[in-house]
């Protein structure tokens, strides 16, 4: 499938799954939790596999980790890993925004948050290396292998947090109890984890490379944004969340996500039978005309509301704070040192979707 705006409101991909791709239909699908049920996954999937009133009660268990004030308490840890890295590139010299920085920031990120030992840096990193490369080749053998991989990287923590508690977030899911004073089993927590850590590893890195890549290629907001940057909280962090935002929503790499239909139904006139299951494409909808105007355009005021880059409905991602939050701390350690400049003629996409931004090389000059 091809990167352009939609003119048809669904598509047909390469197996035959209908991809809803209009930016009303995918809002109308993902406000029918009714009619289009998140069960699409024969694994254990909590929250985003849970519908009804078992997803409600998750989210109302899980959500609090992600709230404002936690992300809050984060921040000066997220700034001084922010600053860290960014000080290996203060020399000028050229680096991969998305393996060399956002790669790193996330995991060091999400290690901060959760309490994970900074060793584990490289473990992780080659998980989520073989985890994208397994979601590529979609073999159940290196699915089953990536997966038996976290896994063991998580019961070794949280079998330590049992002998020992800490202050951590992954102690507190363990001693975490349910409505019906319930403690979670460890597949139940690793289930929780694998999902918050899709969210943080995989797409806050790809998502560092999106907003560098457009920093680099608009010097004049670049210079407008580090302006902000340096100014006092809290209008300017939210000028730049909004901007950061509307970068996402024009080159969205957190792509789409899926749903089954309930019952025999219709989608933009197209037959859809019980069972099956469509795609919601956050990506092309976030790039839809007739909502966006020139999908390239940059104008986050008025494209905020109808921005789908973190979803929409029942199952919204509720991470959105926290990803905004490290994104803008990494934005305004980079805008703080230097102009960002391109090293090469554009970033790399991905040969297999060449919607994802894979590599962008760039230089800070002082
Ligand atoms: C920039 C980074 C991120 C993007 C673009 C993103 C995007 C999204 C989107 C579009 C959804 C909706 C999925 C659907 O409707 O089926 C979602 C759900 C979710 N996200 Fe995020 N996310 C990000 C970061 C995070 C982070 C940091 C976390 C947690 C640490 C997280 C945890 C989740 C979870 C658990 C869900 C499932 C919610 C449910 O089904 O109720 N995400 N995310």
């Amino acid at each position: 499938m091809s990167s352009q705006s939609p003119s048809s409101p669904i598509l047909r991909d390469a197996s035959g799954a209908l991809v809803i791709v209009s930016h009303d239909q995918v809002v109308a699908v993902a406000h029918d939790p009714a009619g289009f049920s998140n069960n699409v996954s024969r694994h254990l999937q909590i929250p985003n596999g849970l519908d009804g009133p078992a997803h409600t009660a998750a989210r109302r268990l899980l959500d609090p980790f992600l709230a404002g004030e936690r992300v809050n308490a984060l921040e000066p840890k997220l700034a001084a890993i922010a600053e860290e890295l960014v000080a290996e590139f203060h020399d000028g010299h050229s680096f991969d925004a998305v393996a060399e920085l956002g790669a790193r920031y996330s995991v060091r990120a999400q290690s901060a948050w959760l309490g994970w030992p900074a060793e584990l840096e490289q473990t992780l990193l080659e998980w989520v290396r073989d985890h994208r490369q397994a979601a590529r080749e979609s073999t159940q053998g290196a699915h089953a292998d990536v997966a038996r991989r976290f896994d063991e990287i998580v019961s070794q923590l949280l079998q330590e947090r049992r002998e020992r508690p800490r202050h951590d977030v992954t102690t507190e899911l363990v001693e975490l109890r349910d409505e019906d004073g319930m403690a979670l089993s460890d597949e139940q927590i690793i289930s929780v984890l694998r999902n918050w850590t899709g969210g943080d590893l995989n797409s806050v890195a790809l998502c560092v490379g999106v907003v560098v890549a457009w920093l680099a290629r608009h010097r004049e907001h670049q210079a407008q944004l580090a302006a902000l940057a340096g100014k006092d909280p809290p209008e300017a962090a939210q000028l730049l969340d909004h901007a950061i935002d509307e970068i996402l929503r024009a080159d969205d790499p957190f792509v789409s996500n899926r749903r089954r239909a309930t019952n025999d139904t219709s989608v933009a006139g197209c037959p859809v039978a019980s069972g099956e299951v469509v795609v919601l494409d956050w990506r092309r909808a976030n790039r839809d005309p007739a909502v966006f105007g020139d999908p390239d355009s940059f104008d986050p005021q008025t494209h905020a509301a109808a921005n789908l880059v973190y979803g929409t409905g029942a199952h919204a991602c509720p991470g959105r704070t926290l990803a905004t939050r490290e994104l803008r701390v990494l934005t305004q350690a980079l805008l703080g040192a230097g102009r960002l400049v391109m090293d090469g003629p554009a970033a790399l996409r991905r040969e297999h979707d060449p919607d994802i931004i894979r590599s962008v090389r760039v230089r800070i000059e002082g």
